[in-house]
C-alpha cells in the first residue's frame, strides 16, 4: 500500500467502474474496485490502471474479489447491488439490496474500521440506515449521495433551459431520494447571484423540476437495460474529494437528521459541511411552506422504508 489516500468501491458493474475511472484521474487516492464477481474487478481495474499513462495518473488500481485487499481505506463507496429496470422504482430495490448493504458493510468495516462510508445502492435513503446499523459508526461517517445527483441533474436543466454555463447555477435538491420525495429547492436558487424565480417563467420552472424529480427514470427509459452511471460517479467522487481532501464543502447529501425541520433520526438530503471525518455540520436553512413540508414527507417516508426493511 502507498502513503496516498486509499478509497474502496464496492461493487465494479457500471457505476463503480465510473467512479474508479474519474476518481483515479483525480490523482491523489489508490482506488480498490471490489465485487464478488471473479475478474470482472481485476479487469475493469487493470484497464483504468492501463490508460493512466494517457490520463497521466501515477495512483494504483486494484481489482478484487478479498475483503483483505480493502484493508485501511478511508472511505468505502457502496455501489453494490441491483439497479432498476424499466418500470420499477427506486422502492422495488429495497429488500435484495438491504441484505447485499448489510453484507458488504459488516466486511468493509472489518478491514477498514476507520472508513467514511458513502451509500449509493438504492433505495439510497433507507440504505444508509441499513449501513449506519451494519457498520455501528456514529453518523457522520455514514453519509448518502442522493442530493449530489439529483441536484446536478436540477442545475444542468436550469443551464440548458436558461442557455447559460452550469457552473454558475447554484440550486438545491434536498428532502429524499425517490420521486415521491425529492424536493428541488426553489426559494433560495440562484444563476449567477440572481434569483431563479426572476429568470424563469414559473411554468418553466415547474417543468424543471417535474424533469429533475423523474430524472433517474428518464435515464433507465433511455438505456432500458439499467440506471445512470456517470452522472451518478461524478456526483459521488465529488464528496469523496470532500473529504478526502479536507475541502469543507457544503452540499447536499442523505445525513441523519437530529431535529432538524423537525425530522428526528431519519436520513434525508439536507445541506451538510463535508470534510475529514465525513458530515461536520448540517444547516437547517429556512426553506418555503411546501419545500418544508417535503421534507417532513421525506422523512416520514424513509421511516415507513426502514420500517418495511427486512432484516438479517
Ligand atoms: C439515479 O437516480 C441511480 O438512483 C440513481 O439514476
Amino acid at each position: 500500500m502507498s502513503d496516498r489516500k486509499q478509497v474502496t468501491i464496492v461493487g465494479a458493474g457500471n457505476t463503480g467502474t465510473s467512479m474508479a475511472q474519474i476518481l483515479a484521474a483525480r490523482g491523489y487516492a489508490d482506488v480498490t474496485l471490489i465485487d464478488i464477481v471473479e475478474g470482472l474487478p481485476q479487469g475493469k481495474a487493470l484497464d483504468i490502471q492501463e490508460a493512466s499513462p494517457w490520463v497521466g495518473t501515477s495512483v494504483r488500481v486494484n481489482g478484487t474479489n478479498d475483503w483483505a485487499d480493502t484493508a485501511g481505506s478511508d472511505v468505502v463507496v457502496v455501489t453494490s447491488g441491483v439497479p432498476r429496470r424499466p418500470g420499477m422504482t427506486r422502492e422495488d430495490l429495497l429488500g435484495t439490496n438491504a441484505g447485499i448493504v448489510r453484507s458488504v458493510v459488516g466486511s468493509a468495516i472489518e478491514h477498514s474500521p476507520d472508513a467514511t462510508f458513502i451509500i449509493f445502492a438504492n433505495p439510497m435513503d433507507a440504505m444508509c440506515h441499513v449501513a449506519l446499523e451494519a457498520s455501528g459508526l456514529p453518523a457522520a461517517r455514514v453519509v448518502g449521495q442522493g442530493g449530489m445527483l439529483d441536484s446536478t441533474r436540477y442545475r444542468t436543466f436550469i443551464a440548458m433551459e436558461l442557455g447559460v454555463s452550469v457552473r454558475d447555477v447554484s440550486a438545491w435538491v434536498l428532502g429524499g431520494h425517490t420521486e415521491a420525495t425529492m424536493v428541488p429547492i426553489v426559494s433560495s436558487a440562484t444563476v449567477g447571484g440572481v434569483q431563479l424565480t426572476a429568470l424563469m417563467a414559473q411554468d418553466r420552472i415547474d417543468a424543471v423540476v417535474d424533469r429533475t424529480t423523474k430524472g433517474g427514470a428518464e435515464i433507465v427509459g433511455l438505456l432500458k437495460t439499467g440506471s445512470a452511471f456517470t452522472a451518478p460517479a461524478a456526483a459521488t467522487i465529488e464528496m469523496v474529494d470532500a473529504i478526502l481532501r479536507n475541502e469543507r464543502r457544503i452540499l447536499p447529501c442523505c445525513t441523519l437528521l437530529t431535529g432538524q425541520w423537525g425530522i428526528e433520526n431519519a436520513y434525508v438530503g439536507a445541506p451538510i459541511l463535508l470534510g475529514a471525518g465525513g458530515v461536520l455540520d448540517i444547516y437547517e436553512s429556512p426553506l418555503s411552506e411546501s419545500e418544508t413540508a417535503g421534507m417532513v414527507a421525506a422523512g416520514e417516508a424513509v421511516l415507513e422504508l426502514v420500517a418495511a426493511t427486512p432484516g438479517e
